[in-house]
């Protein structure tokens, strides 16, 4: 039964392969993945040099596909670790016949092996696990070893963009962008409840309909270099 669920996953991933990258990184040891530069050419794969943004953890697309389809003027790349889920996000895509998002496939330690430093115009962090063990706290996106990463990456004055419906971990992350030199705006608890819910930014992502129809509120901020 496994074997024919696995059969059947690489048979989708081998039909969208123009929109996704996978990384072997997570099989070598992590230094060696590090350190050995597999850079990806942006401007060949997507056949336009236009800003590259990133979202990590995008799921099943339906953030990365609305966000590209309603922004033509950027490079959109969309990460996340889980095969299960990518392939999901990489059809719909596909269905969409959305010209400026592709896929990449690898555990975000990761990315810098295939990123160049400061080539990033933005980032998205929409409802990333919050991992609400201690012992877990590294593995949060927005704990300081990613946020190292992130700092390396951005470009000069580019922005990281957090929504989340959980308030620890809310918490957690403002204190660590803080510690890390990032300085913040437009920080709100209740996102759905200001101007923002009327922006063409504000697309709702998968999770966060799912919290939405809970009643609970969306936590958001933006984040950038002092
Ligand atoms: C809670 S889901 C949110 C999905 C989507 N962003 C949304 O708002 O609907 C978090 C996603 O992040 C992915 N993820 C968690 N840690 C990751 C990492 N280190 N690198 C890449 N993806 C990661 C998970 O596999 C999962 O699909």
């Amino acid at each position: 039964m496994r074997m024919r669920k696995k059969k059947h996953l690489e048979e989708r991933l081998s039909g969208v392969e123009e929109y996704l990258y996978i990384s072997e990184t997570e099989d070598r040891n992590f230094n060696t993945a590090i350190n050995n530069k597999d850079y990806i050419d942006f401007e060949k794969w997507f056949g336009a040099d236009r800003p590259l943004f990133l979202e990590i953890g995008c799921g099943k697309g339906k953030f990365a596909v609305a966000y590209a389809k309603s922004h033509p003027d950027i490079n959109l790349l969309a990460v996340e670790k889980d095969s299960n889920v990518i392939v999901s996000a990489c059809e719909l895509a596909q269905r969409e016949g959305v010209a400026n998002l592709r896929f990449l496939k690898i555990s975000a330690e990761y990315i810098e092996r295939h990123i160049k430093p400061q080539s990033i115009s933005g980032i998205f962090l929409n409802f990333s696990c919050p991992f609400p063990k201690k012992k877990y706290a590294s593995h949060r996106l927005t704990s300081e070893n990613f946020l190292e990463i992130y700092k390396r990456i951005l470009k000069k004055g580019a922005e990281i963009h957090q929504k989340t419906d959980n308030m620890n971990f809310f918490e957690f992350s403002i204190e660590q962008f803080s510690s890390c030199g990032f300085a913040l705006k437009n920080v709100s608890l209740d996102v759905h409840n200001t101007d923002f819910e009327n922006s063409d930014e504000n697309i709702i992502t998968e999770y966060e309909s799912r919290f939405m129809n809970l009643g609970q509120p969306i936590y958001r901020l933006e984040a950038y270099i002092k």
